[in-house]
């Protein structure tokens, strides 16, 4: 396993292009199951998750082709109909073909994902949506198997605007008979993604971006081209790298409006942030001030960025409140943190934080994709050298991190792990 090793203390200068959205490319990746044919998405990150994603598709029958960031998917002769365990193990987002295969072959067979670093993160209202729409769902083995022989428009409530939940229904309510309504869907900009790419293949679907959606089924679709959307927490941690370290960058590649609640947040700690149509310039403060913080879903200040923001407001003149309502587990990078010398306490899904002077470096343990990033931007701004182990976690949702910040002035190395 490789591990990254950081000299600290010296500010981000330079520019940065944002890659592609990994939330965006996953599910759009999965719909391609809903049509014959080759489909070709551009600007698609060279991740740990999308070539998991990749392995699920060749492993159904279908090829799947990544060259630079283009991708060339085909599912036209797909003879497997399952998401294995040993893949939904690694990304829980394997969960997304369920939809489109119930859909398409009105049947699959896909490994309930266990639980994760964040939480326990059940699919029980995906499972919900699907049974309101027609399929008999069974659990065996660990597996889910739904059938159907073909699904058909219904109305579906979700309890909570869960994301992967409202992607899986609209893909499968796509090739439903009659129409499907989600009411409380998630309205993050990687579900309008998705939405947008469906309705390029035919899909009939109104009111993306708001919590209620509507999908008119039609009789089939067809393959794309399509370019999927820039990374907004890629951006957003960006944002928060150049803050931590008092450093002055631009980041291109941004849509400003995905990024409202980070920028508003970000900027309320003193980090000068100003948009332009090439992009972002941010300027990082000599020392960030304070700030109080509620993860909440799209258009809130979103989760995917708490574990970046708390790692800025460790240092911050001042002590913040973190608040993080959307999973019950997401404070993995809290001890590790405090390894640095960060003063953090927790109390149930709130982390007090206590801004210290500078933080120290030290051999630290990834845990989860965002936990990593916090600890690479902590260990930015620490004095001395921090070495983040188990760094297999940050490849999975973040293309080419360290030759990004070196070409920002960062001293990092990766290096492999003995064995
Ligand atoms: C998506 O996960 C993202 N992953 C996550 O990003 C992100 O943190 C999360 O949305 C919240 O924004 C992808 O898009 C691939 P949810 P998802 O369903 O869809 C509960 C990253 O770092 N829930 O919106 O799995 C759930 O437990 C990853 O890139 C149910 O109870 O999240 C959670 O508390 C991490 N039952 C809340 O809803 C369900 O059936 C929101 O989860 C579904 C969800």
């Amino acid at each position: 396993m490789d591990r990254f090793i950081i000299e600290g203390g010296r500010p981000l200068e330079g520019r940065v292009r944002v890659s592609g959205a990994k939330n965006a490319a996953l599910p759009i990746i999965a719909s391609t199951i809903l049509t014959g044919g080759t489909s070709v998405l551009m600007d698609v990150p060279r991740l740990r998750d999308v070539k998991t994603m990749g392995r699920l598709i060749t492993n159904m029958g279908g090829t799947f082709e990544h060259s630079g960031n283009t991708l060339s998917v085909s599912t036209e002769g797909l003879s497997l109909f399952e998401a294995p365990y040993d893949l939904v193990r690694t990304m829980r987002a394997s969960v997304l073909v369920l939809g489109p295969l119930t859909a398409r072959y009105g049947t699959a067979r896909v490994s309930l994902p266990g639980g994760c670093a964040i939480g326990a993160r059940p699919i029980n209202l995906h499972l919900m949506g699907l049974a309101k729409m027609g399929a008999d769902i069974t659990l065996e083995a660990g597996y889910v198997i739904a059938r159907a022989r073909r699904l058909r428009g219904a109305q579906i409530y979700f309890d909570i605007p869960t994301v992967t939940g409202t992607e899986n229904l609209m893909m499968a309510a796509a090739l439903a008979s009659g129409t499907t309504r989600l009411e409380n869907a998630a309205c993050e900009p990687e579900v309008v993604d998705l939405g947008e790419a469906l309705t390029r293949m035919g899909a009939r679907i109104s009111g993306l971006g708001t919590p209620v959606i509507e999908i008119e089924g039609v009789e089939e679709l067809r393959p794309v081209e399509y370019r999927v959307i820039p990374d907004r927490i890629e951006a957003g941690t960006f944002i928060a790298a150049a803050g931590i370290t008092g450093g002055r960058v631009r980041i291109e590649n941004v849509i400003p409006d995905h990024l409202e609640a980070v920028i508003m947040k970000l900027q309320e700690t003193g980090i000068s942030i100003s948009v332009d149509e090439e992009g972002i310039l941010v300027e990082g403060p000599e020392r960030p001030r304070s700030s109080d913080l509620k993860t909440l879903p799209y258009p809130g200040f979103p989760t995917d960025m708490q574990a970046q923001f708390m790692a800025l407001l460790s240092v911050a003149r001042g002590t913040s409140i973190i608040r993080e309502t959307i999973f019950e587990n997401r404070f993995m990078h809290v001890a590790e943190l405090r390894r640095m010398g960060a003063d953090i306490s927790i109390e149930g899904s709130t982390a007090t934080v206590r801004g210290v002077e500078t933080l120290k470096g030290a051999p630290v343990m990834a845990t989860d994709l965002r936990a990593s990033a916090s600890l690479v931007l902590a260990a930015l701004r620490a004095e001395g050298r921090t070495q983040i182990n188990r760094i297999y976690h940050i490849d999975r949702g973040y293309e080419e991190i360290e030759k990004k910040l070196r070409g920002l002035g960062a001293l990092i190395t990766r290096e492999r792990e003995e064995p």
